[in-house]
């Protein structure tokens, strides 16, 4: 593994409570597994339960083998503080049960790292009636959000919310009317624009959160992990010009490990130095900026309440206090 000493050196406690989307694998995985080790009790949300354990019996492992090889930066513990909760972001239903079940065993939440994510998937839509891509990277995030920040808002000092965007937004159009690609066939749907718009709203909703939570002890902040070797690939079937993209990255030396891609997010998420650090996009550790489009404060807006009326069934009065202070 190798390279921790690339991370920010930072000694978290079981007190701190992390909660990380889609911990099972890839980015996700090696940003759960490196928070744990540095000793703060890490939730991992998965769709699976199975291949959440897994990954948690994996973590265990990998962290008796750094604490053999001497590591620095190690928590003193035996064994890592990692739990599994079930959430699905493709039902909204799931995703409200989700907030339940945490609301029931904890009241603290300190870091939450919006990670889980698909790419370039085929036209989908979920149960709920959107684009599966909208939903699983923005909305069912959204909610996500939405019902966690009280919790936030109250768990004191330097507490952190991470999007796990893309340059792919990049690539992004913003039209709403548009938003669920629903005037596409199966055929013609452009899964890059469709991934690209569901990471451009996650830096839109970045802004309209800060500008929300100015003056609270929450900030808001998205990155790029880079080009990284993950499952991600998954939902690529019949593209192949991807996979020749991926397999050329590669050759030329510009992807990344999962570790390599999770250091971004980890900095992001826990590097002392960026404490009141808000409305940041990094990249390769480093504050960059997102493009002109995703700044706009007037379509940011209008993508907020676009998402707060796709919520309307789940989204209570008491959830919208702090979210309609604007
Ligand atoms: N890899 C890259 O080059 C790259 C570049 C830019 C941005 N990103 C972003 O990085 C993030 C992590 O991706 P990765 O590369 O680590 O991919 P990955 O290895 O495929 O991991 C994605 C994670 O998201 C979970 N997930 C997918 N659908 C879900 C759902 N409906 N509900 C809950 N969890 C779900 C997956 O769970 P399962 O294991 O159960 O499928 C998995 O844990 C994503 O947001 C992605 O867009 C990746």
């Amino acid at each position: 593994m190798g390279g921790s000493e690339s991370l920010p050196q930072v000694s978290l406690t079981t007190d701190r409570v992390v909660l990380v989307t889609g911990g099972n694998t890839g980015i996700g995985y090696e940003t759960a597994k490196w928070i744990a080790m540095m000793g703060a009790r890490v939730i991992i949300a998965c769709r699976s339960e199975e291949r959440a354990q897994r990954a948690i019996e994996k973590m265990q492992k990998e962290f008796r083998e750094e604490k053999t090889k001497g590591t620095p930066g190690l928590c003193s513990s035996e064994t890592l503080a990692v739990e599994f909760m079930a959430l699905d972001l493709a039902s909204l239903k799931s995703v409200e049960s989700f907030i339940n079940n945490f609301k029931e065993k904890e009241n603290k939440l300190h870091l939450l790292i919006c990670n889980a994510g698909i790419a370039l998937h085929e036209q989908e839509y979920t149960e709920d009636g959107y684009e599966i891509m909208f939903q699983v990277n923005y909305l069912g995030h959204f909610l996500l959000i939405s019902k966690l920040l009280p919790v936030m808002l109250g768990s004191g000092d330097d507490c952190r919310l991470v999007l796990v965007s893309s340059e792919a937004h990049r690539a992004a159009s913003f039209d709403l009317e548009k938003a669920q690609g629903k005037h596409h066939t199966k055929e013609n749907f452009k899964r890059l624009l469709y991934y690209g718009n569901s990471k451009l709203y996650q830096i839109m909703q970045m802004y309209s959160l800060n500008r929300r939570l100015q003056n609270t002890n929450v900030t808001v902040n998205c990155i790029h992990p880079g080009i990284v070797e993950t499952e991600i690939s998954r939902s690529f079937t019949e593209l192949q010009l991807w996979r020749v993209f991926f397999q050329l990255s590669k050759a030329v030396g510009k992807t990344k490990t999962p570790f390599e891609g999770a250091k971004t997010l980890i900095t992001a998420a826990i590097n002392p130095k960026f404490k009141d650090t808000r409305d940041a996009y990094f990249i390769d550790m480093k504050i960059t900026q997102a493009n002109s489009l995703a700044r706009d404060q007037q379509k940011q807006e209008a993508l907020w309440k676009y998402s707060i009326d796709c919520l309307k069934g789940f989204l209570k009065k008491e959830d919208m206090e702090y979210l309609e202070k604007d």
